[in-house]
């Protein structure tokens, strides 16, 4: 089972924190084009999945990101006060 990080915990208090501010579950999603350029946009977050660390947010199937993240599924992802590198993406 996926150990829950410390990051996790960090970035669940400071959205607890910070539920009052509207944009604070708002974070940018940046991926890779196939370029190799870069791509950043403004998604929602929707949680975790279960205790997990891994996050949900929706999307369009037709979007750029979905097939930037299947051709590499590198990125980053910042909230205002927080930022988060993956490796993977599901
Ligand atoms: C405040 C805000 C919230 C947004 N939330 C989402 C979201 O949850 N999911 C999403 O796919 N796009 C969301 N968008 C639109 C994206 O920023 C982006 O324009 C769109 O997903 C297309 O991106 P792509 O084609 O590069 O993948 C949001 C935009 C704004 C301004």
């Amino acid at each position: 089972m996926e150990r829950v990080t410390h990051w996790r915990h960090l970035l669940a208090n400071s959205l607890v924190a910070n539920a009052h501010v509207k944009h604070s579950s708002y974070f940018q999603l940046a991926t890779v084009r196939k370029d190799g350029g870069p791509a950043n946009r403004t998604v929602v977050f929707r949680g975790f999945v279960d205790e997990t660390n891994t996050l949900q947010f929706t999307t369009d199937g037709r979007s750029n990101k979905i097939e930037e993240i299947h051709n590499n599924p590198r990125g980053e992802v910042r909230f205002v006060s927080f930022v988060i590198y993956f490796v993977e993406i599901y």
